[in-house]
């Protein structure tokens, strides 16, 4: 069966931490792995804007030795006169990979379930995975540890980050803290989802209105945009209501002391936080940007890794065209495959 990556728990605690051990690597020996020699292509569409994720895949697939093909969906039969399903069958005869920012999850759901090759989410309307790896690997380097760290993330609690952190941050056993207006509140089954995961890896979830509960003495705090894409309409609506959910000095003196911040940008200053926390000492948000190059290289070469792997358990005469993808992530598919 075909490894997918829609939502922050496909991944295990074990497999989320091998990907993070693998993106450690890349990052100390960038140009290192190719993987996707030959070069193999990479599909990457965007129905939505990018910066961080357009580059950082387009840098990464290059990096891996293979060939970025980025799509925007307005250019494409994508997204109007094709559907997901007919869409990937299309391209599993000639990519590697499929990335894909979309809007419902059910439209990579589709997808995934259509191909024999691996499908990211590169950001849909309820989750960010890619980001939240990224996320991970930037507070292992600067906290030392996940496990038992706590987390605030501070604003629209139903957006794409604040549940992938529910998700990713239960799984990498951390205490996850979100506060939001009641009427953003994280969907019932994603906080579900993260309470059974919590329950797995000792970790917590926990979802209040007031900022000040969830930032108490928290090791990371996080906010995001008020308005995330698709939300346009509902703007003037949404700055009155996230009003006092905005991330300053005053809220951070709450935190710990040696707390940082984080924002997976882009930022509306003034809005979401203030110029002070986000251009601040304790901001660590250029690190979180370059770590999606080296999270999403790790989690391509594992995807890649742990699919042969299984094709290799089922097909007696396996091909050994991801001979140098076995070799790099190695280390990694144990977890995967077992
Ligand atoms: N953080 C993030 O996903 O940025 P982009 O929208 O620029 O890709
Ligand atoms: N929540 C934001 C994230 C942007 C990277 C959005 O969906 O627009």
């Amino acid at each position: 069966m075909t490894r997918h990556f829609l939502r922050d728990d496909d991944l295990s605690q074990a497999e989320q931490s091998a990907i993070l051990d693998l993106a450690e690597q890349m990052k100390a020996d960038r140009w290192g792995s190719k993987p996707l020699a030959g070069p193999q292509s990479v599909a990457v569409i965007f129905d939505k804007s990018s910066t961080r994720t357009r580059v950082s895949f387009h840098v990464g697939i290059s990096d891996l030795g293979g060939s970025p093909l980025i799509i925007s969906t307005a250019n494409s039969q994508l997204g109007g006169k094709e559907t997901p399903s007919d869409t990937a069958r299309v391209l599993e005869r000639m990519v590697s990979a499929i990335v894909w920012r979309t809007y419902g999850q059910a439209g990579l759901e589709e997808m995934a379930a259509n191909t024999s090759v691996p499908v990211v989410n590169a950001l849909s309307d309820d989750f960010h995975p890619c980001q939240l790896l990224a996320d991970l690997l930037t507070i292992r380097e600067h906290r030392g540890t996940l496990a038992g760290q706590t987390v605030a993330f501070i604003g629209d609690g139903a957006s794409n980050m604040a549940q992938s952190y529910l998700l990713a941050g239960a799984t990498a056993g951390m205490h996850v803290r979100v506060a939001a207006p009641a009427e953003f509140s994280p969907a019932a089954e994603v906080v579900a989802d993260g309470e059974r995961r919590a329950a797995e890896t000792g970790g917590s979830v926990l979802v209040v209105t007031d900022p000040v509960a969830a930032v108490a003495g928290a090791d990371v705090v996080v906010t995001d945009t008020w308005v995330s894409m698709g939300k346009e309409d509902e703007k003037q609506a949404r700055l009155d209501t996230f009003n006092g959910y905005r991330v300053d000095d005053a809220l951070m003196a709450h935190a710990a002391d040696d707390a940082v911040f984080m924002h997976c940008l882009p930022a509306d200053r003034g809005y979401e936080v203030t110029a002070e926390v986000i251009d601040g000492p304790r901001s660590i948000i250029w690190d979180e940007a370059e770590n999606r190059l080296h999270a999403q290289k790790a989690l391509l070469a594992w995807l890649l890794a742990a699919n042969a792997t299984t094709a290799n358990a089922t097909t007696a005469n396996a091909t050994t065209a991801n001979a140098s993808t076995a070799t790099t992530a190695t280390a990694t598919t144990a977890t995967a495959t077992a």
